[in-house]
């Protein structure tokens, strides 16, 4: 792999305000120098839906929805690729789905496998396959938050070549940034975590507290950078 730069944005996103949430990220995108760049789980609507029917209405196509079409045209600006997480309606169903642009523009989707908690009452399970992209600069595969826990998903994408994970999330329990040192040691893979901060209770007695930590990891397990707890940054590594 080349010298290339990976680069994180930690966000507080705003439940429900797409347009916001996505201008206030393709700004921070512009503003960086880098060549891959990942945002955080349900990037541009927030996280926590009352409802399967409720995430259909905010969800939005892979491809050409608003915050799919301000992430490509961003990328295609600046030269950078970007994995972000969105809610994805696809064929009447919502996922909880991470998306893959570049300077060409859309390239690909992964709908999130294994779904935490009351995520399985809001989204469908995901249907993609474990896939790695040879974007040129790097052979890049995404997985989502909770897929972390399974050393299966990270295993996949190795053993498909992939260089480096982009790994939008969520983050709520502490054990993540620490786990990825081991997941990256033994697959001898890049990671880039991007988490979010803030606390989310849109169900009452179901508080969310987000732990930021987005982090950049090495193949040898080293830590390259581990953000703050509470406050929105982005960081750029080259490696
Ligand atoms: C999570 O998968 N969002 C914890």
């Amino acid at each position: 792999m080349p010298k290339i730069k990976l680069a994180f944005i930690q966000t507080s996103p705003v439940f429900g305000c797409i347009e916001k949430n996505t201008t206030d990220a393709v700004r921070r995108i512009a503003a960086l120098d880098a060549d891959i760049v990942v945002l955080p789980e349900l990037f541009s609507t927030g996280y926590q839906f009352k409802s399967a029917a409720e995430a259909l209405k905010y969800g939005d196509d892979a491809v050409s929805g608003y915050a799919a079409s301000a992430l490509s045209a961003v990328a295609k600006e600046k030269g950078v690729f970007i994995s972000a997480g969105i809610a994805e309606r696809y064929k009447g169903k919502a996922y909880n789905s991470a998306i893959l642009v570049g300077p060409s523009g859309f390239i690909g989707v992964y709908r999130k496998a294994h779904l935490f908690w009351h995520e399985k009452n809001i989204f469908a399970p995901g249907n993609t396959a474990f896939k790695v992209y040879d974007i040129g600069l790097a052979r890049v595969g995404m997985m989502i938050c909770f897929d972390w826990v399974f050393p299966e998903v990270m295993r996949t994408l190795a053993l498909k070549g992939a260089d480096v994970i982009l790994h939008p999330s969520n983050l709520v329990l502490p054990y993540c940034p620490d786990a990825m040192i081991t997941r990256c040691l033994e697959n001898r893979v890049f990671a880039i975590t991007a988490n979010r901060v803030g606390v989310e209770e849109r169900i009452k007695g179901r508080a969310l507290h987000f732990i930021g930590s987005s982090q950049i990891t090495a193949p040898n397990g080293s830590v390259l950078c581990r953000a703050a707890k509470t406050r929105a940054v982005s960081k750029v590594i080259e490696v």
